[in-house]
């Protein structure tokens, strides 16, 4: 297959250093090889558009900037999955056939994907009915991709609740209180973890772990007897109520996402402890803003090696981070292995040897 022209999208929630990975793409791609490289504007949703809604990606003056900017220059989506598409009129249209026929009319060779498990099941599935040669590279905050080591985003988002944490505690102190922190994470606790080990938190509820009220109450009642007036407690936006349910909020697009949980521990810690508590719902701040190194790292060099493997004809691939290099490995495989959190996970372990408490 001789290779002239490819796509790039992203897909799903945005996070930091997606800028990062389209520039690494267009510096290997056009720069190296020569070829034409094509941005899809909003996922698939550019597909969709007639014509194709893109714009041609080039090195230009101003590309070095994008490494250093939050969001996607190309805007994404995580809504419209084709295969079920909400029409205006509210009917639901498979109109995948439409999104295959953009890539034909664009006449790609190939398409990169930047996305997460939820993209790249619907990416892949499109490829497969379109003949669509894809290589995908992973991004989340969520941290929740199977077999991949890390994904764009994540790293940006523990800074993000990380510096929360450092700017919690000397207010928690101050006021002798109890801060909760409630980060994002959809189904898995990473950022929590993370987070909570970086900023020095006193208890950290993850969703792959059950807490109970009493235990909370155990931890702040012998951080008291230590003499300490003060607490953190980070809450992963996926930790279920004590009678098993999550904490959801439904927005008016008819889009469900989590929120809430930390309301809901911070008032039973009061209750159970009789400390004053506040609570701070970090949201999407954990997803923008500009990447740190580690995410710009990343992303720079999933963006190349990706390209290699369009170069290399290995696609239904995605490219993805361990033992200290790029690999590249089946999307099928990496997508049906989720990765939440193992409570025998070495930072599980590292938390509790510093007395940091799961509420379990
Ligand atoms: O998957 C990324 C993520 O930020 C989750 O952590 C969060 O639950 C969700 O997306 C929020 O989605 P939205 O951008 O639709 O509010």
């Amino acid at each position: 297959m001789t290779v002239k022209k490819i796509g790039i999208l992203t897909s799903g929630g945005d996070c930091a250093g997606l800028n990062a990975a389209i520039r690494a793409v267009v510096h290997r791609a056009a720069g190296h090889y020569g070829w034409q490289v094509i941005g899809i504007r909003e996922g698939t949703h550019g597909l969709l558009a007639r014509p194709p809604s893109v714009e041609e990606l080039r090195i230009d003056g101003s590309e070095p900037s994008i490494l250093r900017w939050g969001g996607t220059i190309l805007g994404t989506t995580n809504q419209g999955n084709p295969f079920a598409f909400t029409m205006p009129d509210g009917a639901v249209q498979d109109r995948s056939n439409e999104v295959i026929e953009g890539v034909r009319l664009l006449g790609l060779d190939a398409l990169i994907g930047v996305g997460g498990d939820g993209s790249f099941a619907i990416l892949r599935k499109l490829a497969q009915q379109g003949g669509i040669a894809m290589v995908g590279i992973p991004k989340t905050i969520d941290n929740d991709i199977g077999i991949t080591e890390a994904s764009i985003g994540f790293s940006t988002a523990v800074e993000v609740a990380t510096d929360a944490l450092d700017k919690l505690q000397p207010t928690a102190a101050s006021h002798s209180r109890v801060m909760v922190l409630e980060v994002m994470g959809r189904d898995a606790g990473h950022i929590a973890l993370a987070a909570g080990i970086a900023g020095g938190a006193d208890i950290i509820l993850v969703p792959e772990i059950t807490w109970s009220v009493e235990a909370l109450a155990r931890k702040v009642e012998q951080l008291r007897r230590t003499g300490r007036n003060f607490a953190l407690v980070v809450v992963a936006e996926a930790v279920k109520r004590e009678d098993g349910k999550p904490v959801k909020q439904a927005h008016g697009s008819g889009a469900v996402t989590y929120g809430g949980i930390g309301h809901y521990v911070g008032e039973k810690i009061a209750q159970a402890t009789g400390a004053e508590t506040r609570v701070t719902v970090l949201g999407h701040v954990q997803r923008g803003g500009s990447p740190g190194a580690r995410d710009r790292i990343i992303a720079s060099a999933f963006g190349v090696h990706a390209v290699e493997l369009i170069a290399q004809g290995k696609f239904d691939h995605m490219v993805v981070w361990s033992d200290r290099q790029v690999k590249a490995v089946p999307i099928a495989e990496a997508i049906g292995q989720y990765q939440a959190v193992d409570p025998k996970d070495a930072l599980v372990q590292t938390a509790r040897g510093l007395g940091i408490s799961f509420g379990d």
